[in-house]
Parts: C-alpha cells; structure tokens; sequence
C-alpha cells in the first residue's frame, strides 16, 4: 500500500502540522505489528529495565514525525529519511521508559521527559548516558573476577555420570503447607514440572515421584505411571492442590490459605529439582540431593554472617501487592530465597565498589533489571521457549506455588541473568545509541513472512543531558529528564513544540507499587545522590490513576492544563488512548475540555493487545490506540451525523483490514468514539452528553457491525 496513490487528505485551513489532516495509519500499524514481536531487539533501549505499558516506537517516531512535520507533508515518504527538527522541543509528560524521547532525538528535535516514578527516571537517564564501551566491559570484567566465582559456587551440583561438579541453570522448588495431622503437602497441582512448549511435536516431559521425589522422564500427558525409582504407582496429572484447595492423603480437603505459616511468613519451600548443564554443553534434570541441601545451608548461614545491602521496605497495601500480603509476603525481601538475598547482596555490594559513578549506575541499572528474572514470583515456562517466566508476567504479583531459581551470574546457556542481560539488554541498548535503526519489510504483502532490515534513518543518539530549562535553552541536542508532577513542570510558557505522550490509562496499572520491587534495592542506595530515592516508596499523591471516570479526568485534566501553558500556540498535543467503554471515552473528553484544549484528528493505530474493561476481552480483544490529536483552538467546526460517523469508521476499519491488521468490534468502538471526541471537545459537550451520545451511535452501529460480528450479539 503506497500512500501516495491515496485520495488526498483534506487540510484544515488552521492546520500548522501533518498529523492534524493526514497520518500512514496502515503502513505505521504493519511496521509496529512488526516491532512488537521483539520490542527489546527492535527498539533495545526502551528496555534496559522494565517498564510497564511500553508504546511502540515505530509508532512514536511516525507521530513525533508528523507533530513536527508541515501540512500535507507524507508523512510515511519521509519515515526513513533522516531528519534534522534542531530547534523544535518536544515534551513527554508520561515519560515512562522515554520512548518519546528516544524518537524525538533521533528526529534531530531537543526533548523534555517527565515522569513522576523515580524508577522511570533513573532507567531513562541511564539509557541515554552514553559510556565508553570498554570502561563498561573492564567493569563488568572486574567484577566476573571479584563476585561471580562467589555467587556460581552457590548455583553448582554434582554430575552423577562423573562426578564433576557442573553449572545449575535453574533450581525448581514447590510451596508446601502443614496440615493439622502434620502432613506436608506440596502445592503442586500436577507432578509434570516440564513439557515442550509444542508437546504434541514434543511430547517428552519431566515428572516428579511424589513417593521418592525421584525425576522421571515420560510423556507430558501420561496418567498412568509406575515409578522407575520406588516403583510408586500414580497419576502424573493429579497433584494434591487445585484451584484454592489441597487434599491431604486421607482424602480430607483444606483451603490453602487456612493453612499457611501461624508466624506470619510466607508459606515454606521444598526443592524439588535441578536442571544443570553438563560440560559437553548437554542440559539435563536432576533429583536433589544432600549435597545440593547442603550448599542451600550453607548459602542461608552466609546470608545470616555477611552484612549486606539488602531490602528493608515493607508491601504497601495495594491492588497489586493485596495477593502477596494475603500469603505473607511482607517486605519485598521475602520475594527472595536466602541463596538469592545472599548473592544479589554479594553482587550489589561488588557494583557498589566501582568508583566511576556514571559505569556504577550503568551496572545497577543492570542489576535492578537481573531481579525481574530471579526473584520467587519467577516460574518456568517450559521447554521450547523462554525459560524463565518474569515477575511481572501477571499484572497482579501472584505468588507462584512452584518458583524458578534462575541463576543470578548464569552460564552462556542461561536467560534472565546477569551476565546474558548484560549483553542482550545492556549493551545492545548502548549499541543503538550508535546505530539507532528502525526495522523495515518489503511491503505489498504478507508482513509475517517478510524479513525485516535495520536501515540506519536517524542521527545517532548523542545528547546533552541538563538540569535546568537555561541549560536547555541554550543548547543543540539537549535532553531534560525530569523527576516530578507534570501538573508543576519547571518550564516556561510557550516553550514547548510539540508534546506527544502516552497518558496512564484509569487504573489500569499501579505502577508504583509495581515498582516498589526495585525501589526496595535501590532506595538504599540511591537516596543520597537523588532526592526522589530518598523518599518512603516508589509512590507519590500526584499520580494520575482513579478508576473513576470523573476523577481520572480531573487528574489528566491537570497535566493537560499544564501542557496548554507550556505548549506553543500553534503546537500539538498528541496522545495514544484507547477504551471499550463510553464513560472511558467520556473523561478523556471531560480532561481536554478542562484543559482548554479540541480533539482536532484522530487516527487509529495498531498497538499491542492490553488489558481492556470489558468481559468479552479475550473474544473481542482491543488491539487499536487512537492517536488523538488536540490543539489550543480550531476555527474549523467539526459536524459529524451518526451515519457518517458510522460510515467513516467502517472506512478506516477497511483501510486496516485490508492492509492485514485484524479489527474486532472492540477496535471499530475505539474508532468510532475516537472520530466523535472530535466535534464533541469543540462544542465543548459535558461528560453525561458524550456517554449517552457515544452510546446511542455505538447501538446504531452495532446494527451494521451485527452482520459482520454475529457471535457478539
Ligand atoms: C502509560 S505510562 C507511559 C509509558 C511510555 N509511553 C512508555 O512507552 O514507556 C504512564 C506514565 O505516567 C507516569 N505518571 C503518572 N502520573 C504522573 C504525573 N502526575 N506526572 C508525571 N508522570 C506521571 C507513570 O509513572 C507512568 O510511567
């Protein structure tokens, strides 16, 4: 599909840049498709640490692209050329893990971020901070010398064929509970523990003997299993926990949670299973033996000797952190197992040691990142596929009844550790600073089976990071990450060029109680170099998050409102939303009224499947961002009947089919109320009018989109 053979886009007289009459919503939605299949390769330096609700950025190179562009330029002509916007400024007020900024800078623009998560900020400032290559890798070589024997001699078993002592990839342990007859009872609800990801193609699988704890390589769905080691007859399918209960072997059933530790600590731990790598480079499971108990023990006796700098926080109450609390889980130290708190210690007091601040923060930031892949909310995900399931796989922390110890050094096998997070995020991230490229496919056909190329169509990232708007001001290539409220940003009136940001939806996530996970770990030592670091928690009043409409809109309505002041007036502010709701659509409506500003284009774009409100979720999954696009003013008065709305949004609902992005009902509501926020915000429409008039449309569209949506009526 070549925009330039496209019906040519109607410029709105006031217009002052592209993206009010004219955006490649077809070849964006393709490209960023694409980009989600490997966000942390295509775009490596959004993710040197997680961050939660990530954009994409070939979608935020494409807006800033246009936010900065003149009227009727083409936009999508114009994406791999290399651009040079010197003096415009562009402001993200959500930064998040500062995929605005990344795409302004490399489009020659200076750029504003502000985020009001010390997390964020510390993780954005680290991923623009350009540091010498071999400093990093002395520093990482330092301590591969000084820590990393330490830690591996912690993560080793014996090989029973030859009686070397060979690498642990991952440790396998299961939650047990007590009964009141003194049974221990594992928590496993089936004793296979690993099949393949595809195990009809692989049906080999590990099971573990309930009887003698022996490993048994079977089929993933055998049900009928004697036991090569005990000769213990048993179903593999069957573990004693399902669901919220367990049953005892006389057959008595308990609630799970009734049975959790009286002292108040998290349910116990049994290791169950190893899986090392031999010499030969072969990976292979392993029963646990006293050995391997006794390396544990003598792990937590170290932890009890050693002084540490380990996590103190408590879990705040949360809607996050309630399921953790509920079975325990206390202080964010408790997400640890004794040999993880002692060898996250030992390294974090190594990095500690090295005196060039800027290589220091490089690493800690490494560190901070390690943790997401080794803490006791990790499980495994099986063979065949990415073998460590994170931390932050389920947007609740749930505590797992059968965590993965991944290793904190690792091997060259391993996933999700130290030493392969430092070449896979680390210092690929730094790479792009260099070869910042975006990824590209032959068009006109199936994306899926096309090959993408990595066209260099950028400046490289080489920015000046300041402090102060003066310093700003008066440089080329500045970049200013700010920790704070964007409702207070330290900027004068009329600075700003364009802001383009991704606003918290709702409260869809808690972000800071997430990341209390890692403020737990770097509070401690960071909170005398930054004041954000100095404070109680990762939280702060000031965060834009309600699940209440009206309140949700007051909130945004205040970054907003800032945004008007600091915004040029013939600037745009852009920004990605999407909802399955009217009241959703309603507030955002209600907080640009309130901002004094007009919804004047809206443009769909495909975006990652998130979470949405509705039920049918999974059935009628929202994969579309609206790009909205407001504006101080518009003297061109928007009048919009439902037929044309409904007809408009079927038009571009085709435009993006035909292109091969799938659009379910949801994604045809996400436009249509996109295309109706435009004359409602300009007649300036209270928060009950936008509801029932989205509503009203919506009912009448339905009755088109019946036809082709029948399951969802
Ligand atoms: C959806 S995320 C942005 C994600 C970003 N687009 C990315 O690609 O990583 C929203 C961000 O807004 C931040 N935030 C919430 N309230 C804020 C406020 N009042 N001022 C500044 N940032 C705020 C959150 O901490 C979060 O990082």
């Amino acid at each position: 599909m070549n925009s330039s053979s496209k019906q040519l886009p109607l410029i709105p007289p006031d217009a002052t840049t592209a993206i009010e009459s004219d955006f490649p919503i077809l070849e964006i939605s393709q490209l960023a498709e694409r980009e989600s299949w490997r966000k942390e390769i295509n775009r490596p330096i959004y993710h040197i640490h997680k961050w939660w609700g990530t954009r994409l950025g070939s979608v935020f190179r494409g807006i800033t692209l246009a936010a900065l562009s003149s009227p009727g330029t083409n936009i999508w002509n114009n994406f791999y050329e290399t651009h040079q916007f010197t003096n415009k400024v562009v402001l993200d007020p959500f930064m998040g893990s500062g995929t605005t900024l990344g795409e302004a800078v490399k489009l020659g623009a200076k750029a504003i971020g502000c985020d009001i998560n010390p997390i964020s900020t510390f993780l954005v400032r680290q991923a623009f901070t350009r540091v010498p290559e071999t400093e990093l890798r002395a520093a990482f070589t330092r301590l591969e010398q000084n820590v990393a024997p330490d830690i591996r001699h912690y993560y080793q078993t014996r090989d029973p064929h030859t009686g070397e002592l060979i690498p642990v990839l991952y440790f396998f342990w299961v939650k047990t509970v007590v009964t009141p007859t003194f049974e221990t009872i594992p928590l496993f609800s089936s004793y296979v523990f690993s099949k393949n990801a595809y195990p009809k193609k692989k049906p080999k699988a590990q099971i573990i003997c309930p009887n003698c704890w022996g490993v048994i390589e079977n089929r993933y769905d055998a049900t009928d299993l004697i036991c090569p080691h005990c000769q213990h007859s048993f179903n593999p399918q069957k573990g004693p926990a399902s669901g919220q209960y367990i049953t005892a072997q006389d057959g008595t059933r308990y609630r799970i949670k009734d049975l959790l530790p009286s002292n108040g600590n998290p349910p116990a731990h049994r290791l169950y299973a190893i899986m090392a790598l031999r010499l030969n480079g072969e990976k292979v499971y392993l029963p646990v033996r006293e050995e391997d108990l006794s390396l544990y023990a003598e792990a937590e006796a170290r932890l009890q000797s050693e002084k540490l700098p380990l996590p103190t926080l408590k879990l705040r109450p949360g809607h996050n952190t309630d399921q953790a609390r509920s079975y325990n889980y206390t202080y964010w130290r408790d997400f640890f197992n004794s040999r993880q708190l002692l060898c996250l210690g030992l390294l974090l007091r190594s990095i500690l040691e090295i005196e060039d601040q800027a290589i220091q923060e490089q690493i800690l930031c490494l560190f901070s990142s390690t943790l997401e892949f080794n803490s006791l909310f990790c499980s495994f995900k099986g063979e065949g596929t990415g073998a460590v399931r994170h931390t932050f796989s389920n947007h609740i922390l749930k505590p797992e009844r059968t965590p993965l110890e991944n290793s904190i050094w690792g091997t060259n096998k391993s996933s999700g550790t130290f030493s392969t997070l430092f070449e896979s995020r680390l210092m690929r991230a730094k790479r792009y600073l260099d070869y910042p490229f975006e990824i590209d496919f032959q068009r006109n056909s199936n994306v899926k089976q096309k090959v993408a190329h990595k066209p260099v169509s950028s400046q490289s990232i080489n920015v000046h990071r300041v402090k102060t708007w003066e310093q700003f001001d008066s440089r080329k290539n500045s970049l200013m990450v700010i920790n704070g409220n964007s409702s207070e940003l330290p900027l004068p009136a009329k600075s700003v060029d364009a802001v383009v940001t991704d606003p918290p939806f709702f409260d869809f996530i808690h972000y800071s109680e997430l990341s209390d996970f890692f403020f737990a770990w770097l509070s401690p030592v960071l909170k005398n170099r930054y004041p954000e670091f100095a404070k109680p928690d990762s939280s702060d009043i000031g965060e834009v998050q309600d699940k209440i409409p009206r309140i949700f809109a007051r909130q945004l309505a205040s970054v907003f409102s800032q945004c008007r002041r600091v915004l040029k007036d013939d600037g745009v502010l852009v920004f990605s939303f999407h909802h399955s709701k009217a009241e959703g659509w309603a507030a955002i409506c209600e907080a640009v009224i309130i901002a004094r500003m007009v919804v004047v284009a809206a443009h769909p774009v495909h975006s990652e499947l998130r979470a949405a409100t509705s039920q049918t979720a999974t059935k009628n999954p929202i994969c579309l961002d609206a790009i909205l696009v407001c504006k101080k003013s518009s003297s061109f008065n928007v009048h919009l009947d439902a037929q044309t709305l409904i007809s408009k949004t079927e038009t571009l609902a085709k435009q993006l089919e035909k292109g091969g992005i799938s659009i379910s009902e949801a994604d045809r509501f996400v436009i249509l109320a996109s295309q109706l926020l435009m004359p409602l915000s300009q007649q300036k429409r209270d928060f009950n009018f936008v509801c029932n008039t989205l509503q009203r449309i919506h009912q009448l569209a339905q009755k088109s989109w019946n036809s082709i949506f029948p399951t969802y009526v």
